[in-house]
């Protein structure tokens, strides 16, 4: 007997997800699968929760959020990015997940249309489905930018929203402000919101700056931005994410949000509101940095080195996002099975993440240390040789 409802009938399972399953229990995989951090969380950090729980932080809190977190992150705003956004502004979310979900929830019409790079993080069009939406693909460029000349062509009287993602998984590219602007300009020409995804804000590499969309001139108004904790301070279990918007797009999004979860884990919140004033959270977002830099110019070298893979290299996010076209198993789906039986190597499928990524593999290397990264490059070396 069939009980659920007709939206499931095209909600495939997560690809990723079942890469993960398959390689749990498996002796010596590695896998390049999990978009998480391999880092564990900063001491200071997991000292804060228990002392949070100690100290009886564990009833309901205010469905927005915890006003002192909050209050943290309108003031990290206002000091990295000079945008004000008040209390009302800011919302606290189960992950930047369940953010961009209750947006699409709440602003979507049926049969509207949503603005989504290909390739995209791969959560993004099934929520739109989700929310009776319909996914637009924006073709990028050789570079993983957003194609704009051509994007513009898909605009119509039934699009709604673009969601943007800088820097971007699975591509690790990222956009420069003039670029970005041309995109709100669109937004602003077709009166579009803008979704903007920046929760790997602070992995930008080679002194690039992460641009935050709502500081882009006549952005601010029109753009709901989603972001993270799971990856700055390693805690993708904790589940908690955030967003800032003008209090007219958040108002809708805080009933929606308050029906789901109500709010946000409690002692988690007063966990990060103390930490994040410490002086040991900027410095472990300044390791990461570094960290990631390194892994970069570690695994693109090296994938590079390897006769039939070409790896553009990231500017930011922790994946890369290797052409294996020129290689014996020319599309992704093949390379990723033959990888994986081969040399117990896990990487994604181009395919998970748009629908014409049939030659690139996603490889996320803020999942596994430089010796690890050095033994995949060896193992895959070994797998393509002719
Ligand atoms: C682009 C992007 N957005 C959002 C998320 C989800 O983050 P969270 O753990 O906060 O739900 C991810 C996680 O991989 C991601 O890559």
């Amino acid at each position: 007997m069939i009980f659920h409802s007709e939206k499931m009938q095209k909600i495939k399972p997560s690809g990723i997800r079942e890469l993960f399953a398959r390689a749990q229990g498996i002796p010596d995989t590695i896998s390049l699968g999990i978009g998480a951090p391999d880092i564990q969380t900063p001491d200071g950090l997991k000292k804060a929760a228990m002392n949070a729980i100690d100290f009886n932080y564990n009833n309901y809190d205010q469905s927005p959020g915890n006003s002192k977190l909050r209050n943290m992150i309108s003031r990290k705003y206002k000091n990295e990015y000079g945008v004000d956004y008040s209390l009302d502004e800011v919302i606290i979310t189960c992950g930047g997940v369940e953010l961009i979900y209750v947006a699409l929830q709440t602003y979507l019409k049926k049969g509207e249309e949503v603005l989504i790079q290909d390739p995209s993080f791969l959560t993004y069009p099934h929520q739109v489905q989700l929310a009776g939406g319909k996914t637009v693909w924006m073709p990028s460029t050789s570079d993983f930018k957003i194609d704009i000349e051509k994007m513009k062509e898909l605009v119509n009287k039934k699009t709604k929203m673009m969601i943007l993602n800088f820097p971007s998984n699975p591509t690790g590219a990222i956009m420069e402000k003039k670029e970005l602007k041309a995109l709100v300009d669109v937004a602003v020409d077709n009166n579009l919101m803008i979704i903007s995804d920046e929760v790997y804000e602070y992995f930008t590499f080679d002194e690039k700056k992460h641009v935050h969309i709502g500081a882009i001139d006549d952005a601010y108004e029109r753009t709901l931005t989603a972001n993270s904790f799971s990856k700055t301070f390693a805690i993708p279990g904790w589940r908690m994410g955030f967003g800032v918007s003008t209090a007219e797009i958040m108002k809708p999004i805080l009933g929606y949000h308050t029906y789901v979860i109500a709010n946000a884990t409690t002692p988690t919140q007063i966990a990060l509101a103390n930490y994040m004033e410490t002086e040991e959270a900027q410095e472990f977002q300044e390791f990461m940095r570094k960290e990631f830099q390194q892994r970069r110019d570690t695994i693109v070298d090296g994938f590079n080195s390897i006769e039939g893979i070409r790896c553009h290299k990231s500017s930011g996010s922790f994946y890369c996002y290797p052409d294996i076209s020129e290689s014996k198993y020319p599309t992704g789906k093949e390379f990723s099975d033959e990888a994986f039986k081969e040399a117990r190597v896990v990487l994604v499928p181009g395919t998970e993440f748009g629908p014409t990524q049939t030659h690139n593999i996603r490889a996320s290397f803020g999942s596994v240390s430089l010796p690890k990264i050095e033994d995949v490059l060896h193992r895959l070396t070994k797998f393509l040789e002719y």
